[in-house]
């Protein structure tokens, strides 16, 4: 097996001398392991073919160049050793590009079709929102692509607003143009990018004049402008409601002349964006961190959740509970704790004399992390990642609530707080030092004491976790 590692997801250099190298030193497609530089380490210990030297040069179809540009932008994990499998296979089929029906070219073309598609989506669904620092004013974009193609579409951006000073942020890589120089930098998180702004207000003016409902197609509106770029998109809460009126307005437009787009709204927004500057801070208060975890993407889990859960409790409360994540319940109503778990822990605490309502009650994981089997959400266990992503939300709970003790429910919450494993019939009854001085805890998770089948030692187990209950509170006085 030879192994390739690639600088970045879009290392098309990179692919082209490693496919070059490859090939000239005969590795054939199912021989060849393609990594990004990031997942080198499975793989430690293996070396990639030295060139051949003396080789001939290889000329391949401009189609063929053409294509890899387009392919390597596609999210699929198949996608450099389905061209590394076409540049092989040129070498004895120099028609092979011709061929469409042949499967490895007709899954190339496929990748490329959607890479095109989400590049013009980009392009056309790119919403600035107003920014600013010691330097002026600046604006700040979020985008999903579909597929990696921010760098590629950037050059667009730089052209159409040459004079601003902007940054688009994606979750792949960030693209910054500050009207001299285009720069990259790492993928970022939609909380990194302002909220709302006045400028808004443009784009929904501007939106709502040039809709013209005696053209509504609703399918292929909605195939133009899909759903999964609504979140980001000023305009597209109208447009349930410009449906629905569609057809009044239609008779109304027969009998009017058209009107000036609202210029006043767009003075104002620009005079309020003004006052209003980005810092790009991490959040500084409850409030921001509740709206920043219903937009967090530091990893997947909020693709199947219905909504992050943020913590709840007083800001100054002394103590506080972190639990592993919301459960089903937990992820619909949107607060921590209420479900079956939680309702233990209400049990546990009123006995332990400790009042709900003084402590502030959060989790590792704002997402509920499950599998569907058949209608029923079935909870899973976060991963080592999703706890760490996540982190950075507990780390700022934290550091604004400042409570005196920290409680760990469980296995999960313990790796989150203590940052390393730590086994609790080990640890529990100790005062735990954790570096932002505050006390740690360590308890048994409420739905373990669920779901231990024996009743004795339920109980007992039940009892355990009272006591701890009543060691943190004290602790915490
Ligand atoms: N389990 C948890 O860890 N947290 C909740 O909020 C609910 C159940």
């Amino acid at each position: 097996m030879q192994v390739v590692r690639l600088a970045s997801e879009t290392d098309l250099a990179g692919w082209r001398a490693a496919a070059r190298n490859l090939r000239a030193a005969g590795v054939p497609p199912e021989a060849a392991i393609w990594t990004v530089d990031g997942d080198a380490s499975l793989f430690a210990g293996e070396a990639g073919p030295a060139p051949t030297p003396g080789d001939r040069p290889f000329t391949v179809p401009r189609e063929f160049v053409d294509l890899a540009g387009q392919v390597i932008l596609h999210r699929s994990d198949e996608r450099f050793s389905l061209l590394y499998r076409l540049l092989w296979r040129l070498q004895g089929e120099p028609s092979l590009m011709k061929i469409s029906t042949d499967p490895d070219v007709d899954k190339a073309r496929l990748f490329a079709r959607a890479v095109s598609k989400a590049f013009h989506k980009m392009k056309a669904f790119v919403r600035f929102r107003t920014a600013g620092d010691e330097q002026g004013e600046a604006y700040v974009a979020w985008f999903e692509p579909a597929h990696r193609v921010t760098e590629a579409t950037s050059p667009f951006f730089v052209k159409r607003f040459a004079n601003m000073r902007w940054s688009i942020l994606t979750p792949d890589v960030c693209a910054h143009w500050d009207t001299e120089t285009l720069t990259f930098t790492p993928g970022a998180d939609p909380a990194d990018a302002p909220q709302a702004d006045a400028l808004e207000d443009y784009w929904r003016t501007y939106y709502a004049s040039i809709f013209n409902p005696a053209r509504l197609k609703v399918a292929a509106m909605q195939k133009e402008m899909p759903k999964r770029y609504w979140r980001n998109l000023p305009e597209a809460g109208l447009i349930p409601e410009l449906i629905a009126k569609a057809e009044a307005r239609t008779s109304e437009m027969v009998r009017q002349a058209p009107s000036e787009p609202e210029r006043r709204i767009v003075k104002a927004a620009v005079r309020a964006s003004r006052d209003a500057p980005y810092d790009g801070q991490a959040p500084g208060s409850l409030a921001e961190i509740a709206a920043g975890v219903q937009v967090c993407r530091r990893c997947d889990l909020w693709r199947d959740a219905t909504q992050g859960v943020p913590g709840e409790g007083p800001r100054q409360a002394r103590l506080m509970f972190v639990g592993e994540q919301p459960g089903d319940q937990e992820d619909l109503a949107g607060h921590p704790f209420v479900g079956p778990a939680g309702q233990v822990l209400d049990k546990a605490l009123a006995e332990a004399g400790v009042p709900r309502a003084e402590t502030f009650v959060t989790n590792a994981v704002k997402h509920f992390k499950h599998e569907l089997r058949g209608k029923r959400r079935i909870h899973q266990t976060p991963n080592a990642g999703e706890v760490s992503a996540c982190r950075w939300w507990l780390d700022h709970e934290r550091s604004i609530v400042r409570p005196r003790v920290v409680v760990a429910l469980g296995a999960t919450a313990g790796l989150s707080v203590f940052g390393k494993p730590t086994p609790i019939a080990k640890f529990r009854q100790q005062a735990l030092q954790l570096p932002d001085q505050a006390q740690g805890v360590v308890t048994y998770h409420p739905s373990y004491l669920l779901r231990v089948p024996d009743a004795e030692a339920k109980a007992k187990a039940y009892a355990m976790f009272v006591e701890d209950l009543k060691f943190a509170w004290t602790l915490a006085a």
